[in-house]
């Protein structure tokens, strides 16, 4: 085990997964792998922009580079047809039932090649090296893989916990500022539901989050922001939020509903988008819907005003939309109702908050209340 290493432990439905955060958190890779060499399922800009570091994780785990599937860079790699070229790519590697696969890269690389390791072979071992703030402290934690196909967003999937989860601050280097964006809308998300403390830390960063991400290019990588703030601390704590959270709901019966916070109408918002020709992020759309139950709730009372307001003071820091001028009413309830969550008996059910720390995870809401919040023009 490397030094000054954070170290999360999870038993998530039977299996065991610990999650690594550290400078040198990759080099602990062998520790995952009973019979090397384990292949690669990477990022293609990943490889670009790391290929030597890259290199020294593979010669530390087996002595020498293994093969290597390059993904397309974000949701382009979550499709049927990147998921078969995989299954070719790993049929003519013979990857039998005992070896490894390790996926390197934000969010959606990572549900890729969990998914890819959970159906080959009846499920191989699956290592993460999550290389953006999202992927730290959200999706490699917790075992959902998926893809996006029928015109869904991850409708096919299943829970495949990764054994490891590497996570080191150094990839976020070359990060460019959307993703910083979006990894902070999840970042905030956590603390909302899960430390008060670290949300309170957060809104008192605030002018320094605005100064690297409320302006500039969204697609260039943000000069100095990962000295300036305390990254490890801040997604360690983000991290053990979710970990204590799936640990006890693995199967998303119950608490880690939670974690669904803004995504309802995020998921809503992404699809119109996307319908629409626009580009709205993943990471933005959950900020638009965060913003929107914080309003609702507040409005009615059942969450303090301050809370809603220090919310969205923390988005706008980080350059996060907090409003949405459409869909109409009629193409809003079309989008929600394609939503993965609803239930035949129970309907439509919202994560509301009541306070920092503490979610109502069966709310209602009225599409009417949803459009009236979506762009108060305040
Ligand atoms: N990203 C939400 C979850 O893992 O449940």
């Amino acid at each position: 085990m490397q030094d000054k290493s954070q170290i999360i432990e999870m038993n998530l439905g039977g299996f065991s997964s610990r999650y690594i955060l550290g400078p040198l958190a990759c080099l602990d890779l062998k520790l995952f792998v009973d019979a090397p060499p384990p292949v690669y399922v990477i990022d293609r800009t990943v490889a670009e922009l790391h290929s030597p570091w890259l290199e020294t994780i593979q010669a530390e785990c087996q002595g020498s580079s293994g093969e290597i599937f390059l993904l397309p860079p974000g949701e382009q790699a979550k499709t049927p047809a990147v998921l078969e070229s995989v299954y070719k790519w790993l049929a003519d590697r013979a990857l039998t039932r005992e070896g490894t696969l390790v996926g390197v890269g934000g969010g959606a690389t990572l549900d890729l090649a969990g998914l890819a390791a959970a159906t080959w072979r009846r499920g191989v071992n699956f290592v993460a090296l999550p290389t953006t703030l999202l992927a730290m402290v959200d999706a490699s934690i917790g075992g959902k893989t998926g893809i996006n196909t029928a015109g869904l967003k991850n409708p096919v999937g299943c829970f495949h916990p990764a054994s490891g989860i590497l996570a080191d601050c150094g990839f976020l280097a070359t990060l460019p500022r959307r993703r910083w964006q979006e990894g902070m809308a999840e970042l905030i998300k956590t603390a909302a539901l899960g430390d008060p403390r670290l949300f309170a830390e957060l809104h008192r960063s605030r002018s320094k989050l605005s100064a690297y991400l409320a302006d500039g290019s969204e697609l260039e990588s943000v000069t100095g922001i990962l000295g300036s703030l305390p990254w490890r601390e801040w997604i360690g704590r983000a991290a053990a939020v979710k970990a204590r959270i799936v640990t006890v709901d693995f199967r998303e019966k119950g608490p880690r509903k939670a974690l669904n916070l803004g995504h309802t109408l995020g998921h809503a918002l992404e699809a119109h988008s996307m319908a629409h020709g626009r580009d709205l992020g993943h990471g933005q759309a959950v900020a638009i819907g965060m913003a929107v139950v914080f309003r609702i709730a507040a409005e009615r009372g059942t969450c303090p005003l301050a809370s809603a307001v220090q919310l969205l003071e923390i988005l706008e820091a980080c350059g996060l939309p907090v409003t949405y001028p459409e869909p109409s009413t009629d193409e809003l309830e079309k989008l929600l109702s394609a939503d993965k969550k609803t239930s035949a008996r129970a309907g439509l059910r919202w994560i509301l908050p009541e306070r920092i720390g503490k979610m109502d995870l069966d709310g209602q809401v009225s599409t009417a209340e949803i459009i009236k919040w979506l762009n108060p023009g305040y």
